[in-house]
């Protein structure tokens, strides 16, 4: 593989999935979400099963990774059956190492100098 076709993945801190397929149209989209997270800590792509809301969220993380210097991260929480799993999950993915410390805290440390929006 040559420099030129690497993936972007390997440029973006985080765990994005690599993108398997070509990403269909869109390209409005994308710009319209990148401009609400240049404002917005919390931006929810809502819609039908489907319709293409992953698709056009890790699109959009991957565009947008150089405006977050800590990482963008896809945490799957489709197969989350309790909520109150959610605080380890996160830290799980985020692989924030140090179990002596309270989730919370663990979470601090992995998002306090990462950008917000
Ligand atoms: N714009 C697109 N171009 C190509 N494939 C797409 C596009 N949008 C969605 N898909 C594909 O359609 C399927 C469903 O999309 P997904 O993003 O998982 O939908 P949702 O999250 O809304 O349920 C996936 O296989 C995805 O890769
Ligand atoms: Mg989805």
């Amino acid at each position: 593989m040559t420099p030129s076709t690497q993936p972007m993945r390997s440029r973006i801190t985080g765990n994005l999935p690599p993108e398997v397929s070509s990403l269909v149209g869109r390209e409005r989209d994308v710009l319209a979400v990148e401009s609400l997270l240049e404002n917005q800590r919390l931006v929810s792509l809502t819609g039908p099963g489907g319709v293409g809301k992953t698709r056009l969220a890790l699109r959009t993380a991957r565009e947008a990774a150089g405006s977050f210097p800590g990482g963008v991260w896809f945490i799957e929480l489709a197969t989350l059956r309790d909520g109150t799993h959610l605080a380890r999950h996160v830290a799980e993915v985020l692989n924030s190492g140090n179990a002596l410390n309270t989730l919370p805290i663990r979470l601090a440390r992995c998002l306090g100098g990462a950008r917000a929006s």
